[in-house]
């Protein structure tokens, strides 16, 4: 098949796939996207179609009626579902990994098991079932202490306990299904570790890969990391914290141990890898695996691909080998995410959002949180509305742009963080 013409459908409803289907757009091989099930601002841009993603069965007859040549599942829930396999199934070409490669991220106590085994570093730990090896296991751990539901928990899985008792209860109301549901049935107990931590993602297919600026996220909704986890509050690439030299060490020690180690357990892995990491005194350690982009990093990594999206999408997708390098542009990008005050806790919806043109030139808007009220307007929806990202040579150009346009977009409990990128700035 040459590939011209192509459409493509885009899996998920954030900012994650509203990125993916720019990028894919801007792709002289594609003719037309279409995003599954989207939200009211990605609605603007391109085509949109009902859809709940973990559905495969309707995710497969919404390829085949619209004669879809490549689907992107953005999200980790339909690629733990098995929204992959269902599609190759029929003979769908599809990116990301099948529902085994996507254990990485659906257990995480299956990926201590794996990284133990392939002498991969990584936080001591245990895993537990039940409530009585895990309190003992727990009486001899150091202060504090990670206490982690071990299936998909949207970012919310993970306690760090300053006490014992706080551990001890966290232990029990994940065991016990209260908290988390069947995600907390087994829990990860892990050793707290120290340093900065940073995102690697790698396009892959088997053991072959192409790896993606460094990028770092800002989980801590207040400014100076403060506060309670979110999904991420903001986000930029390329970071300095990792040096060319640093990333060839990490790709020894890491990430071929860790496609190598898939391909012993008769993985194939296809799709994106991202890796989650630590940078200890004692050297980097992988904190988790996942299986998909990073939400907001997407926003800042694809923003710099030189090179095109697509053929990298689809030589995964086919399992074929990936090139041996991807050209990026000499740029830096940054994303500040627009929250609802009160997120991660309770926060309003359904305020109408108003954004002043013309956007500053290498910015762009996208739609994470939103939906549409009866008079057709874009309404908040969601704790993370919207992303205001910035490129430009320098990551304080980027950073001008962007925080130019969260400027320019108004809803009326908007919410963000002033200082994205702050470790980078006083950074030598
Ligand atoms: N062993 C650890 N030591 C210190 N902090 C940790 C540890 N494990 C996780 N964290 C913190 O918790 C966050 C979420 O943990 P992670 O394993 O990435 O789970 P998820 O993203 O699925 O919620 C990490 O980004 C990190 O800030
Ligand atoms: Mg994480």
């Amino acid at each position: 098949m040459q590939d011209k013409n192509l459409k493509i459908l885009v899996v998920g409803s954030g900012g994650r796939e509203h990125t993916l289907a720019k990028v894919c757009h801007q792709s002289p091989l594609v003719d037309q996207v279409m995003v599954a099930p989207g939200n009211a601002g990605i609605a603007q841009e391109f085509n949109t179609l009902a859809l709940d993603v973990a559905d495969n069965q309707k995710l497969v007859e919404l390829a085949k009626v619209n004669s879809v040549d490549l689907v992107v599942v953005g999200p980790e829930v339909p690629l733990c579902n098995g929204a992959v396999d269902a599609l190759n199934d029929v003979g769908i070409l599809a990116y990301g990994p099948d529902k085994a490669g996507a254990q990485l991220e659906g257990s995480k106590a299956y990926t201590k098991d794996f990284l133990a085994k392939y002498k991969i570093p990584t936080a001591d730990y245990g895993n537990f079932t039940e409530i009585a090896p895990a309190l003992e296991y727990l009486a001899a751990c150091n202060l504090p202490v990670v206490v982690k539901a071990s299936g998909l928990a949207a970012g919310k899985g993970v306690l760090i306990c300053l006490s014992l008792e706080e551990a001890e209860d966290a232990v029990k109301d994940m065991l016990s299904g209260d908290s988390f549901g069947d995600s907390g049935k087994e829990v990860v107990i892990e050793e707290f570790l120290e340093g900065e931590e940073t995102s690697l993602h790698l396009v892959c297919s088997g053991e072959s890969y192409v790896s993606m600026p460094m990028s770092q996220d800002h989980k801590k909704v207040g400014e100076g990391d403060s506060g309670l986890n979110t999904g991420g509050m903001g986000a930029y690439a390329p970071t300095k914290l990792v040096t060319e030299d640093m990333l060839k060490s990490y790709e020894k020690s890491i990430v071929r141990p860790t496609l190598a180690g898939l391909k012993s357990e008769g993985v194939n892995f296809r799709g994106t890898l991202y890796i989650g990491l630590m940078l200890t005194s004692k050297g980097p350690k992988v904190l988790e695996f996942n299986v998909r982009f990073g939400d907001p990093e997407t926003q800042v990594i694809l923003p710099l691909l030189e090179d095109d999206l697509v053929p990298l999408l689809l030589t995964s997708a086919r399992g074929e080998s990936m090139p041996n390098r991807v050209k990026f542009k000499e740029a830096s990008s940054m994303v500040v995410v627009l929250t609802s005050a009160g997120y991660p806790e309770a926060y309003p919806k359904n305020e109408p959002i108003s954004i002043r043109q013309p956007l500053p030139e290498g910015s762009e808007v996208i739609f994470a949180g939103v939906g549409e009220n009866e008079n057709g307007e874009i309404v908040s929806a969601g704790g993370r509305v919207l992303g205001a990202v910035g490129t430009g040579a320098t990551l304080q150009d980027a950073k001008e742009k962007a925080y130019a346009l969260s400027e320019q977009i108004e809803f009326e409990s908007k919410y963000l963080r002033k200082d994205i990128g702050h470790r980078e700035f006083s950074r030598a």
